[in-house]
């Protein structure tokens, strides 16, 4: 894919979430739309020379992956050596912008549940921790409702570094930082893999999703039951979809053999 349609790709997929959050319309500067101009009218670069490696028979690619620059050879043979090849990982463009990678954390030793988030946000990445600002706190309380305390479970992301504003990783990103998760999910063997928010449902499964029909759809994942849901920080812009995300979170329990506890 050339460089324009990925960028193209990525504005369809930021103004899709904008729509799932709610928003009708996107107000753009004058400034803005005169730097958009040059782009729109710029001529497609010639389509990139067709990927180099394949990933192996059965297993999904994460989306966009791979490509001729996916190549990270992941040494650590344990989470912590990971974490630490993770931390001098120079090998996608998002390493220039972070302060801390993020490579995750909880319990390592199949736990009931590993949760994927899409990518660090800014306190993420000011504090080295996943979920760590306010989607998070949403997350640990869903977590809580569940039964669990966030180090009984596992939470990652789909991409270790913050991308700039926030933006959704583009696909050679996801395709280079795929390598570590792919290593991550291999040692730490999750029961459930929970994966949150259209983004890093799409970056996993490699396919177009409409999040609210696709969510609470059992999927696998390398042999792994993959449950869908909505993003804490969606929920905190709708929090009527609440409803269903603890739907998913019950029949997530109920694979588990497990009832939440009662409230209060
Ligand atoms: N959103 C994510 O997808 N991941 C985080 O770690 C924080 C916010």
């Amino acid at each position: 894919m050339s460089r324009r349609d990925q960028l193209l790709d990525n504005i369809n997929a930021f103004l899709e979430y904008k729509k799932e959050e709610g928003f009708q319309t996107l107000e753009i500067s004058p400034e803005t739309r005169a730097k958009l101009k040059p782009v729109a009218t710029q001529k497609p670069e010639p389509a990139p020379k067709p990927a180099a490696a394949k990933p192996a028979a059965g297993t999904p690619a994460l989306r966009g992956a791979p490509t001729a620059g996916s190549d990270v050879r992941v040494t650590g043979k344990t989470l912590a050596e990971i974490a630490k090849q993770i931390s001098t990982c120079s090998a996608c463009g998002l390493h220039a912008s972070r302060n801390k990678t993020v490579p995750g954390e909880g319990n390592p030793n199949s736990p009931d549940i590993l949760f994927i988030g899409e990518g660090p946000g800014a306190d993420e990445d000011a504090q080295g921790r996943p979920f760590a600002g306010e989607p998070g706190q949403l997350l640990t309380k869903m977590i809580g409702a569940m039964g669990y305390t966030r180090e009984q479970v596992f939470i990652t992301n789909i991409v270790k570094c913050r991308a700039p504003g926030n933006r959704v990783p583009l696909p050679e990103e996801i395709s280079v930082c795929s390598a570590y998760l792919r290593a991550q999910i291999a040692l730490i063997k999750p029961k459930i893999i929970v994966v949150l928010g259209k983004h890093a449902i799409e970056a996993l499964l490699n396919k177009p999703v409409a999040i609210t029909r696709f969510r609470g759809t059992w999927c696998t994942y390398e042999g792994i039951d993959l449950m869908p849901t909505f993003h804490p920080g969606y929920l905190l812009k709708s929090p009527g979809k609440k409803r269903e995300t603890w739907a998913d979170m019950q029949a997530v329990l109920a694979k588990l053999g497990k009832t939440p506890p009662k409230a209060g």
